[in-house]
């Protein structure tokens, strides 16, 4: 209903999106977001990113200016924990012992560093990489570092090698996994990666982890599970993410690695949603559940609750998508590559502009596209719509890709 309270816990990406879509679409009632940083909503890629590297100064991370929360009418509740959740009276109580009543409830409570848990991790110059506050204090020691043992060589490790490096500091690297980026790339794009990190300096260490820390006043070095010991002035531990989910569960919300909801967005309960890292959804284009850490998605999940609570129902059904940039090299991933059977290179890998197809019996289903805007915005609806393009015309860079898609649904 047009008057009814939406009332958000969490202020992140995804919440602020949903504030913003809400009163664009005429939402007439309170909204009210609650977020334990003391920040207004704003956008987290850039951290590891042009932040890191002072290059984006903290006004421009916000997703809206300050001065928009007051003229939209919307209750920013920052520094706040939502401490429970009560279905029964449909109201939570927050951290300073107030309580408020809401007719909806909205779940963006995103997803948190999982932790190393090793000895030496509450060091000075130990560092996990989530929030603004994290990268000021690693800003802080940036300057007078010399080397950087980094945990982790996902999106957070390699975007941070890559800052490091331009800053003159001598970057140590550690995986678990015998490759880089395995979560979400094929191995030759972890290879090409090896190369540009290796190229740049960065020294990676693979099939190992950290076992502890050592310094007296702050960390001196890293211990490796493999014997080997890293000498470290500074650290930066990105291992993955955990969605919150407690809060949910809690108040009796069915969650299995995220909060569950329907395709449009709506838990188990039938006035509360979860949108963003927290929530796990079925994906019509996918055939599938999943629960995806990625910003497009946040945006896009927000979007359609605020439709559907402003009286449009509508159902998320989008292609996943996300980026990274490291050096001057942009990487844009559509789709998930889940099952391929066969991969297909557009241009040359040991160039720094190529895009990897990923076939499943023929369709594509997904794209890894480095410095190659074109192919990946070519690759969204061909993803989407399972297209079946032949691997002469994807593989051949003279070949029009527009002309090929023509030829969808084959
Ligand atoms: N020691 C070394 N490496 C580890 C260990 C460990 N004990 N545990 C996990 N890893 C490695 C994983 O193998 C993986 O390559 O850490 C990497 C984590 O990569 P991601 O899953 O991409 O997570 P992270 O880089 O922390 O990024 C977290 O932030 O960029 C956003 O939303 C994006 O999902 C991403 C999130």
């Amino acid at each position: 209903m047009a008057d009814d309270h939406v009332l958000v816990v969490g202020a992140g990406h995804a919440a602020g999106q949903l504030a913003a879509s809400l009163r664009q679409g005429g939402h007439a009632g309170a909204v009210t977001l609650v977020g334990e940083e003391p920040i207004a909503p704003y956008q987290r890629p850039p951290l590891s990113k042009k932040y890191l590297a002072g290059e984006l100064d903290a006004a421009r991370l916000l997703l809206k200016p300050e001065s928009f929360y007051a003229e939209a009418n919307v209750n920013l509740r920052l520094g706040r924990r939502v401490q429970t959740v009560d279905v029964a009276t449909k109201s939570v109580a927050l951290d300073d012992g107030s309580r408020a009543e809401w007719d909806k409830l909205v779940f963006a409570t995103g997803s948190r560093v999982r932790t190393l848990g090793v000895p030496g991790e509450s060091l000075p110059g130990v560092h996990y990489l989530r929030t603004a506050a994290d990268v000021d204090a690693i800003r802080g020691e940036f300057a007078t570092s010399k080397r950087l043992v980094i945990v982790g060589g996902g999106y957070i490790g390699l975007e941070v090698a890559a800052v490091a490096v331009a800053h003159d500091i001598d970057v140590h690297l550690v995986e678990a996994q015998s490759r880089l980026l395995s979560r979400v790339v094929s191995p030759d794009i972890s290879d090409f990666y090896h190369r540009a990190h290796s190229e740049a300096g960065v020294h990676i260490h693979l099939d190992c982890s950290v076992s502890g820390f050592e310094g007296a006043e702050r960390v001196s070095a890293a211990l490796l599970d493999d014997g080997g010991r890293l000498e470290a002035d500074l650290v930066i531990i990105g291992i993955g993410v955990l969605p919150n989910v407690e809060l949910a569960r809690d108040a009796g919300l069915d969650c299995d690695n995220g909060i569950l909801v329907d395709g449009y967005c709506k838990t188990s309960h039938n006035d509360i949603y979860a949108i963003g890292d927290c929530c796990n959804h079925p994906n019509p284009v996918l055939g599938r559940r999943l629960r995806l850490e990625s910003v497009p998605n946040a945006l896009e999940q927000a979007k359609a609750v605020a439709a559907t609570l402003n009286g449009t129902p509508t159902e998320y059904a989008q292609v996943p998508w996300f980026w990274s940039d490291q050096y001057d090299l942009k990487l844009q991933i559509v789709g998930l590559t889940d099952g391929y059977d066969q991969t297909v290179v557009r241009g040359d890998l040991h160039s720094r502009q190529f895009a990897c197809f990923y076939l499943k019996q023929g369709r594509l289903i997904a794209v890894d596209a480095v410095n190659s805007p074109r192919e990946f915005l070519f690759s969204k609806p061909a993803v989407a719509a399972g297209a079946r393009i032949p691997a002469d015309v994807l593989s051949d860079p003279g070949q029009s890709l527009k002309d090929a898609a023509q030829t969808w649904p084959a």
